[in-house]
């Protein structure tokens, strides 16, 4: 990865891009499949090495279109897939991942993610997990959609505390997690990866988001994306499937927020006063 863009630091040292490519919806289309195999290979192009995808999405569908574009550049990326949660037992997710493998035309996988909590017991993935990165199938693994009471029990968990990364719902208009799941994350030196980052697009129709970035002379996404990257320890993977939107949404990485811009933002979207339960999508 291009040491000057920003980046994220897992718990073992390793560097990872803070803006990241997201795959849901991707791949269900033969019309638009040149275009997002074009798309992703564009944002590795402008440094958006981190591509997220997960077996749920599209049943495969998406994994099969980011092996695809992939090809011939697979070390370029940093790539994280998700296991459904009732694939995630000890065996389950070891079948899961070779599936997933097979589909992304790759022997490894950056970072496998639990995509959200199911009725397995966390030790039992927590086993598949730890075997499939002694196997070398998988350099790290994570979790995504789990709340703070959920962290503190796969932190007592044997093995639990290689938690590279929680994936979660973050956006100006979900702001959360910030009463005391990121803190706590933070403290634990657990990345955040924000899903969703620009709310399914719904920020993009936001009346105050829209005059300020017409004020300051970005796009909407263009703020609500830069927002995501001045937190410390977050990872955005906004999703498109359209090149200029793809380079719409890269530009930030060469315009950070100013700190008027921060802040502004910050009146306009509010912190959370007190807990709430973790919302999800
Ligand atoms: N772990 C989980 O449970 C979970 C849940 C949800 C999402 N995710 C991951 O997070 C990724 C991102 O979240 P998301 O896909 O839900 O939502 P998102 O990235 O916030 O928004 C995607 C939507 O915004 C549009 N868009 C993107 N950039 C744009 C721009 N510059 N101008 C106008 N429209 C733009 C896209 O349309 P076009 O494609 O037409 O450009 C798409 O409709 C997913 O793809 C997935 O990888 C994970």
């Amino acid at each position: 990865m291009d040491a000057s863009l920003p980046a994220v630091t897992l718990p073992g040292g390793e560097s990872v891009p803070a803006l990241g490519q997201g795959t849901w919806n991707l791949g269900d289309s033969r019309a638009t499949r040149r275009e997002e195999i074009a798309t992703i290979r564009l944002g590795l192009d402008l440094g958006l090495d981190l591509v997220d995808t997960a077996e749920m999405y599209g049943d495969g569908r998406a994994e099969e279109l980011v092996g695809e574009a992939l090809a011939g550049r697979r070390d370029e990326a940093f790539v994280v897939t998700k296991v459904y949660p009732h694939n995630a037992s000890r065996e389950g997710t070891a079948a899961a991942c070779e599936r997933s493998l097979r589909r992304l035309r790759t022997d490894r996988i950056d970072l496998y993610l639990l995509h959200w909590r199911g009725t397995i017991p966390l030790a039992e993935t927590v086993e598949g997990f730890e075997a499939l990165r002694r196997a070398g199938k998988i350099r790290h693994w994570g979790v995504s959609n789990l709340d703070l009471a959920d962290m503190q029990e796969l932190w007592a968990i044997a093995g639990g505390p290689h938690v590279a990364a929680n994936q979660l719902l973050y956006n100006l208009s979900h702001r959360g997690i910030e009463w005391d799941l990121m803190p706590w994350l933070s403290r634990h030196h657990v990345a955040v990866m924000a899903y969703s980052p620009i709310d399914q697009a719904r920020l993009l129709r936001h009346r105050k988001l829209g005059a300020m970035a017409e004020r300051v002379g970005r796009t909407p996404a263009q703020l609500a994306l830069a927002w995501l990257l001045s937190r410390p320890g977050v990872i955005a993977i906004p999703k498109t499937s359209h090149r200029d939107r793809m380079r719409e949404n890269a530009a930030v990485l060469s315009r950070p927020l100013t700190k008027a811009e921060a802040e502004e933002l910050g009146r306009s979207f509010a912190p959370p006063s007190g807990p709430a339960p973790l919302a999800m999508i």
